[in-house]
């Protein structure tokens, strides 16, 4: 993509709500084509920086552009080019789906718009559903039905808040198969998310922590940055170790994965420590390789004891 503007060009945006900064000097480039995710805690600012990325909401420091147009004075001409699919379900639930297509279609007074609907139906598979009322669609569907109304203008970015909370596996993977297509045929994408199945399918994530853009890369890159170390044991009674493994120090993370107990944290041989303690001659224990959600339990965990 060298040669390209950027999408998204923002630096040191500072957003406060009463007084309390929670937008504090976050910079952040995304390039066109990516499908970049977007990661933190909750109440982390992804929300808010979606809404500074649309004109919605003004920053009270920095600034930059958004498909080139300035944040600052160009809101409008920006939210004409940009899909932005909110956090909460925002439809007529009494509407069936091509209605609120239709009522969306109209609100951007879009020429054309039994074709464009017609489409968008059929990129999304809901063309059997067309007919249905919003407020009966499952989550999965009412999603689906949300991102075609966020892609009926042809937006050239795709800005989807958290689009698969609450959505079953299946769903959730055909959702992402949507962005996939959508990427493909050049669409930017910035997608929050808390799953990280869903961080893996993104070409690059960025997490942020406190209004803080905190680390940023692919998946592999964010895995190596962080530095953790992690051990698996199989074996009887991985329940009953995994509580005592919990309470020692340098035991950030302890959990059990099918048949395996994982344990991370920073120090490796405090790690090390910690299960010579346990001393249990009935677990067999190898290091292994740490996963993108191993890393953000660590950052989420460091965020809370900076707090
Ligand atoms: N309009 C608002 N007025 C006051 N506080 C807000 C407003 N919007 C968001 N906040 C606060 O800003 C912080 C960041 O929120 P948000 O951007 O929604 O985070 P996220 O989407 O990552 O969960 C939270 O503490 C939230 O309560
Ligand atoms: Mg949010």
């Amino acid at each position: 993509m060298s040669g390209a503007a950027p999408a998204i060009d923002v630096h040191d945006l500072v957003k406060s709500f009463r007084a309390r900064k929670v937008i504090d000097g976050l910079t952040l480039r995304v390039e066109t084509g990516e499908v970049c995710g977007f990661l933190g805690g909750n109440g982390s600012g992804k929300t808010t920086t979606i809404r500074l990325l649309c004109g919605l909401l003004r920053p009270d420091g920095g600034g930059g552009t958004c498909l080139g147009l300035d944040l600052l004075t160009h809101g409008p001409e920006i939210r004409l080019q940009v899909g932005y699919m909110t956090q909460q379900f925002s439809f007529y639930g009494d509407l069936t789906v091509a209605e609120n297509l239709e009522f969306v279609a109209r609100l951007y007074a879009l020429p054309d718009r039994r074709t464009v609907i017609a489409t968008a139906l059929d990129r999304m598979g809901l063309t059997d559903r067309a007919g249905q009322l919003a407020g009966e669609l499952s989550g999965g569907w009412k999603q689906r039905m949300a991102l075609a109304a966020c892609i009926l203008h042809q937006p050239r970015l795709l800005l989807l808040d958290e689009p698969t909370a609450g959505v079953d596996a299946r769903a959730r993977r055909q959702f992402w198969d949507m962005i996939h297509e959508l990427a493909a045929d050049g669409m930017t994408v910035l997608v929050s998310t808390h799953y990280m199945d869903e961080a893996e399918r993104c070409s690059r994530v960025v997490y942020l922590a406190g209004g803080r853009l905190v680390v940023q890369g692919t998946a592999a890159e964010v895995v190596a940055q962080a530095h953790l170390v992690t051990f698996e044991a199989i074996g009887p009674g991985i329940e009953r170790a995994v509580r005592r493994l919990r309470d020692q120090p340098g035991v950030e993370t302890a959990a059990v994965f099918g048949q395996a107990l994982r344990i991370a944290g920073l120090d490796r041989a405090a790690l090390e420590a910690a299960i010579d303690r346990l001393g249990d001659p009935a677990l067999s224990w190898q290091e292994a390789e740490p996963r993108l959600d191993d890393v953000f339990i660590h950052m989420l965990n460091t965020q809370e004891a900076a707090e």
